[in-house]
């Protein structure tokens, strides 16, 4: 096992324990350790009766015959129960006192406001339904949005849901190369876009990116553009249209349908080890089940909350936990459309105060990032509001950890590190806020009904403190129930390390006291500011360049983004090594994938260390990165003048760093 004691965490960070006030706990659902404890036990020892309670809190136009079908991989959820998603997250708090209750609390980035009731919300998005089924999609056709962060993008997705339709969301900041496999992966007819959206005070164009992605995939009937920014975008006649004109002539009626509990809701893509990307499948019943529930214990969400989750819509913390989570839970929520530093790093703080924000839930990266920028951002504003705050995406560091308890909760809101994946739907292991005493930079104790562990490479249950893979033993209902198209993949990344067993992908150990400390990923993707990105993908986009031969991607340890993309390449003989070309290199990793997957270092070298069967050894190029040097075993290696080459150029290029 590769994994190691992740550098930054001192032993004293480690050992200080913040319980939870006795006024948070006393009006929190999980009160104390010991009803946790209580209903841990029983929701593992019969997590069917568990999940069937959780559940019931849903409207089902039927009621399901069986909780659980399962033969590993395969698992089936409520089945013989009918339900709308969509319903759920609308239909049924704008019919009762929620009706004129603010669902969304919208802020772009120039400083436009909209507020949207649940009432509201209701009506548009029955109307994009009607839009969309005009517009000929029908229940299980997929339908791509590629959006801003504005309230359209998440009518877009329950309309698609309301209809049955399967979306799948494409972050705006990914390039036309990933809209086109994406498009050819799902074999979606229909995109919704914008023309394009604000970021950093300019407009990010999206419907030009659109349009270069349908000269290469010509599959597409129908594009509905969203008009946002106003910036010049050319209409394909026959294929597109606008958003405003599709809906006047539309009715705001429009039944909510129920389709069965395993009707598939969304795909997802996401980064594995190879250069392709996997799309994840959610369902319905189970997906909604797991949401909620996780809404309701983890943030212990309330009707008076304003809560604020600054994920993208685009990956599947906004899809989780800010669309189907609080909108079912009926709560009241932030939402923003632009970079958290424009026009400073105080525009986060400014909204938490302006819109009295009582939960936060954001990314370790972010945090670093504000902590650099200085206290004086947070201290300018009134931050009095916030109860509960939380963290996702990556290990929380405990120097992130403790800046956030201090500067941001004021000492006094407890803080879940919520730790999850795309393919797990919902939060598996975090602290109960009300309940768990939190230690900085680990995500404490699993989930009610989530049966977690960490085994060594024969299967056993690793002991205290010991290093292993992160596994999750039994079935959950927001468990992804496949890879789009590809059962066998999924079947082989998941579920062939140990029988009936998912793997997470990700190291991790427990200490004495139970806690779950997660370390990494244990297989070929990084995580770059809480994104995961396959150093396969990476590769590739770089072999696709002319110049290019060969190409190997690491990830190093970054102070900002956790870890930064690190890329070594060999040229193809009639070029030359120049600062010009490895610009040109960098930026056509930006167009291939998207500015996100940018290689930070690019080093040019004259061979790769390689196996002698012609393997690339990645870990020696790791260790040169990360240590200047190579240790450990290199009897495989073919050729080590390839390392000591190397070694002078990362010197160079530290040097010239400095
Ligand atoms: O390595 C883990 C890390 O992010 C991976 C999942 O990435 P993705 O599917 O993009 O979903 C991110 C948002 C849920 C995991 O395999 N990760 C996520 N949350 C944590 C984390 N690592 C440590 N602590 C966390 N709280």
């Amino acid at each position: 096992m590769s994994t190691k004691k992740p550098k930054s965490i001192s032993s004293h960070d480690q050992d200080v324990i913040h319980k939870p006030s006795k006024d948070f706990s006393a009006k929190a659902r999980i009160p104390s350790m010991a009803a946790y404890r209580k209903l841990y036990k029983a929701s593992i020892e019969k997590p069917e009766k568990f999940w069937a309670k959780e559940a019931s809190e849903l409207l089902w136009q039927k009621k399901w015959s069986k909780v659980l079908n399962w033969k590993a991989p395969n698992a089936t959820w409520f089945d013989g129960g009918k339900l709308n998603v969509c319903e759920n997250c609308v239909d049924r708090h704008a019919a009762g006192p929620r009706k004129n209750k603010a669902a969304i609390i919208w802020e772009g980035e120039p400083g436009d406001k909209r507020i949207i009731t649940y009432g509201q919300l209701h009506k548009e998005v029955c109307r994009f339904a009607n839009v969309l089924q005009k517009n000929g999609v029908k229940a299980k056709d997929r339908v791509l949005i590629y959006m801003p962060m504005v309230p359209e993008a998440v009518i877009a997705m329950l309309a698609c849901a309301r209809i049955g339709a399967v979306h799948t969301v494409v972050f705006g900041g990914f390039a036309s190369e990933a809209i086109v496999d994406r498009l050819e992966d799902s074999g979606a007819h229909v995109v919704i876009t914008a023309d394009g959206g604000w970021r950093r005070g300019k407009v990010v164009p999206l419907k030009p990116v659109v349009d270069e992605a349908l000269v290469k995939y010509q599959k597409v009937s129908h594009v509905i553009v969203l008009n946002r920014c106003g910036n010049e975008v050319a209409m394909t006649t026959d294929r597109d249209t606008w958003w405003h004109d599709e809906m006047v002539n539309v009715s705001a009626k429009h039944e909510a349908k129920a389709f069965d509990a395993e009707h598939p809701l969304f795909v997802l893509y996401t980064s594995g080890s190879t250069g392709k990307p996997k799309g994840i499948l959610h369902t319905s019943g189970g997906y909604l089940t797991g949401v909620h529930t996780t809404c309701k214990y983890i943030f212990d969400m309330r009707d008076e909350d304003i809560y604020w989750c600054t994920a993208d819509v685009g990956w599947i913390t906004g899809h989780s936990y800010i669309v189907y989570g609080p909108l079912a839970m009926g709560a009241t929520q932030v939402m923003y459309e632009g970079a958290p530093n424009f026009p400073d790093f105080g525009r986060f703080w400014k909204m938490i105060e302006e819109y009295g924000v009582t939960i936060f839930y954001t990314a370790p990266t972010a945090i670093r990032a504000f902590i650099k920028a200085g206290d004086s951002f947070p201290k300018a504003q009134d931050l009095s509001s916030l109860r509960l705050l939380g963290s996702v995406g990556e290990p929380i560091n405990p120097e992130a950890w403790s800046w956030y308890h201090q500067k941001i909760g004021g000492g006094k809101c407890p803080i879940v590190d919520t730790w999850w994946q795309t393919e797990t739907g919902a939060i598996l292991i975090s602290p109960l806020p009300g309940a768990t005493p939190c230690k900085a930079g680990t995500a404490t104790l699993p989930f009610f009904g989530i049966d977690a562990a960490i085994l060594d490479d024969a299967g056993n249950e690793c002991k205290a403190g010991q290093d292993g893979r992160l596994v999750i033993r039994k079935p959950w209902p927001s468990m992804a129930r496949s890879i789009y198209g590809d059962k066998e993949r999924y079947k082989k990344t998941y579920w062939s390390d140990y029988p009936g067993i998912y793997t997470a992908g990700d190291g991790a150990r427990r200490h004495k006291d139970g806690n779950f400390w997660i370390i990494g990923r244990l297989d070929d993707v990084l995580n770059v500011s809480g994104h995961r990105l396959g150093t396969a993908e990476i590769e590739s986009a770089l072999v696709s360049h002319a110049a290019v031969a060969e190409a190997a991607v690491i990830g190093r340890p970054h102070e900002m983004k956790g870890q930064a993309v690190a890329a070594f390449v060999t040229l193809k003989g009639s070029f030359q090594e120049s600062p010009e070309l490895r610009k040109e290199l960098i930026g056509h990793v930006g167009k291939v994938i998207g500015a996100i997957a940018k290689p930070d270092d690019l080093h040019f070298a004259i061979g790769l260390p390689k196996t002698r069967s012609g393997k690339i050894m990645r870990r020696l190029l790791k260790e040169l990165v990360c240590h200047g040097t190579v240790t450990g075993n290199v009897t495989t290696l073919e050729d080590f003048t390839v390392i000591e080459a190397l070694q002078k150029t990362i010197q160079q290029s530290v040097a010239h760093h400095q």
